[in-house]
């Protein structure tokens, strides 16, 4: 096999952020679009750190709240590229969050940030491959491959939209659905 490769380990990033009061909502708790912005850095610093070149956010999977950060606690952020194609990455992030008081450590996160590599001219790089240490990095690896696969398969459904399915189609699909149609 050809071109450039590195170790997983070259590219491995932990961003770690105290949450102050102005990060928070009105209940007290951290807001999601804060931590969706640390992901984001945290993402483009371990995938500018593989390809060696700027990069952009692509797509992301899998954000989900597992449970509320409070102010006060500290916000880790760990970044591993799980997979390379060919100009494009996807970096694996989990949060954590500990409380310093207590020492409790909360899975508050995990999620995957497709991220593309570009030179000065916005034209898209090769990046470079994938050296794998271990069976963990095997996994993430195949998972990866697989996650690219069905992102593919998502875009595709998704162009397949309903303007042309009738009205009365539409309604037998709604049916069991918590709505009131009341179009005259
Ligand atoms: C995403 C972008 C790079 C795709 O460019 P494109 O010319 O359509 O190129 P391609 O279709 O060849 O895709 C490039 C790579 O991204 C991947 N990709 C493209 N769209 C994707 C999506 N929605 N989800 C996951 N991966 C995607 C492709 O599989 C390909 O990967 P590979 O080279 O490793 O096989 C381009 O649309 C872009 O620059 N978007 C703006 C990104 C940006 O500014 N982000 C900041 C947030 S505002």
């Amino acid at each position: 096999m050809s071109g450039k490769f590195k170790s997983v380990s070259e590219s491995e990033t932990t961003i770690t952020e105290l949450m102050i009061p102005s990060y928070a909502n009105f209940g007290g708790k951290v807001h999601g679009g804060i931590l969706l912005s640390l992901m984001d850095k945290v993402a483009y610093v371990c995938a500018s750190k593989h390809a060696g070149a700027y990069c952009v956010t692509v797509a992301v999977d899998g954000v989900e709240f597992l449970s509320p950060v409070e102010v006060g606690e500290l916000v880790s952020l760990k970044a591993s590229v799980n997979y390379v194609g060919n100009t494009s990455m996807i970096v694996g992030i989990r949060v954590e969050a500990l409380q310093p008081k207590t020492g409790s450590v909360k899975h508050t996160n995990s999620c995957y940030f497709t991220m593309a590599a570009k030179d000065d001219d916005g034209k898209l790089l090769t990046v470079p491959g994938l050296i794998l240490e271990n069976e963990e990095q095997l996994r993430r690896f195949c998972e990866g491959k697989h996650l690219k696969g069905l992102s593919k398969q998502k875009r595709e459904l998704l162009k397949s939209d309903l303007s042309s399915t009738s009205s009365n189609e539409m309604l037998t699909l709604i049916e069991q659905e918590r709505c009131i149609v009341v179009i005259d």
